[in-house]
């Protein structure tokens, strides 16, 4: 199945939108919702959200947008999303990156990346949300599975969304 959708303006999605999970969308906060990553979200926080999670650097919109363009070429396999408030700006974010593998008949798995929730904004289950859009992506493009990897300070939240140790990763299977 060919996802691709050609970046054409600041409000593209990077991704079909019907793979947002209506469940998800409807246990938001009122006013607040759940899309893919739009090339316009450089304006909207999107860089400052992850700032809460790890060191991100200056990056200038024109570095963004080459990124932003050539996610748009895999977006069969980067999934990244956007929680907004009401006023539209971007609270919460996360990544879901399906890899291909040749094992398990030709498997795919989905590798859970960069969840980050603005600090204001933590304890309202966003983080929940999130992670369940994300899994939500990975059953309907077809992963067996979800891995991640966490500090043990992360872990409970992480088992609160439904994971599980696995060695030294987390999984969730499908
Ligand atoms: N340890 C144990 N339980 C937790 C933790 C934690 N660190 N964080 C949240 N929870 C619990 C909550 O209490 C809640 O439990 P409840 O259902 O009993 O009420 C449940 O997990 C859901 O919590 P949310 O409100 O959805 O969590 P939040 O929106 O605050 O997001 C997150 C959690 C993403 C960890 C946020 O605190 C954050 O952005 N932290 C900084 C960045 C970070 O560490 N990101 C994760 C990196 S790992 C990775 O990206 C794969």
């Amino acid at each position: 199945m060919s996802l691709q959708i050609p970046v054409t303006d600041d409000t593209t999605p990077l991704f079909s939108a019907s793979l947002i999970s209506p469940d998800v969308l409807s246990q938001l906060p009122e006013g607040y919702t759940c899309r893919p990553l739009q090339r316009g979200d450089y304006a909207k926080g999107f860089l400052d959200v992850l700032r809460v999670l790890t060191t991100v650097g200056d990056v200038s919109e024109e570095a963004w947008n080459d990124r932003y363009e050539w996610l748009s070429h895999h977006n069969d396999a980067y999934f990244l999303l956007c929680i907004l408030d009401p006023s539209s700006n971007i609270v919460g974010t996360g990544a879901l990156i399906v890899e291909r593998k040749f094992i398990h008949n030709l498997g795919l798995v989905g590798h859970i990346e960069d969840i980050a929730v603005a600090k204001d904004q933590q304890g309202k289950k966003l983080g929940l949300r999130i992670i369940q859009a994300l899994d939500y992506v990975a059953e309907k493009v077809g992963c067996y599975k979800s891995i991640l990897d966490c500090s043990e300070a992360n872990e409970g939240f992480y088992v609160k969304c439904g994971f599980k140790r696995a060695g030294l990763e987390m999984a969730h299977y499908y």
